[in-house]
């Protein structure tokens, strides 16, 4: 059985309401119940969309704190500016990933063999991911992310929101 991580929800965010995060917090919590329902069925095609589903929530909501928390000159840093040539052109790069037609996620991952760094976008929760890629840095662009305070024409706002709002020291943990 898995169980919601109370923890992880973020709080007093710039730009993303607390409204938001609780209707969005709700479909988290039906990802968690439908993973429990699927742990008991033999037939789990669907196990792909509903685990994602949970688990990605919980990177998002865990890689989110009020008002951000600093890129440190650190590995990660590094990584990055060896990759794009700076915070600036990754920033970018990302954003024009989190702005990809459809519904899915914007996500910085890291190759574990080697360290290297790459954007992707995933559709839905399931297509897209790279296998044995760690995901570092996710970013939700489905539409119920920025409903609530920006309508459905509203990622561009919404994005430029969660980039204000990320938790830094937590990707570079994850980077390791
Ligand atoms: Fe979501």
């Amino acid at each position: 059985m898995y169980a919601v991580k109370e923890q992880l929800r973020p709080l007093g965010l710039i730009n993303i309401s607390g409204e938001q995060i609780n209707d969005h917090w709700d479909l988290y919590k039906g990802y968690v119940k439908q993973v429990n329902v699927l742990q008991e069925t033999p037939d789990i095609r669907r196990y792909g969309f509903e685990y994602n589903g949970m688990v990605l929530h919980e990177y998002y909501f865990e890689n989110l704190t009020a008002g951000g928390a600093p890129l440190s000159k650190s590995n990660l840093k590094k990584a990055i500016e060896q990759t794009w040539g700076s915070y600036e052109q990754w920033q970018k790069a990302f954003v024009e990933t989190g702005k990809s037609r459809g519904i899915g996620w914007a996500i910085l991952y890291c190759n574990p063999e080697n360290k290297q760094l790459s954007n992707h976008f995933v559709t839905e929760h399931q297509n897209g991911h790279i296998a044995g890629f760690k995901p570092i840095l996710v970013m939700d662009v489905w539409e119920h992310a920025y409903m609530v305070d920006h309508r459905a024409g509203g990622r561009a706002a919404y994005i430029d929101a969660f980039m204000k709002n990320i938790n830094w020291s937590v990707v570079e943990k994850r980077f390791g």
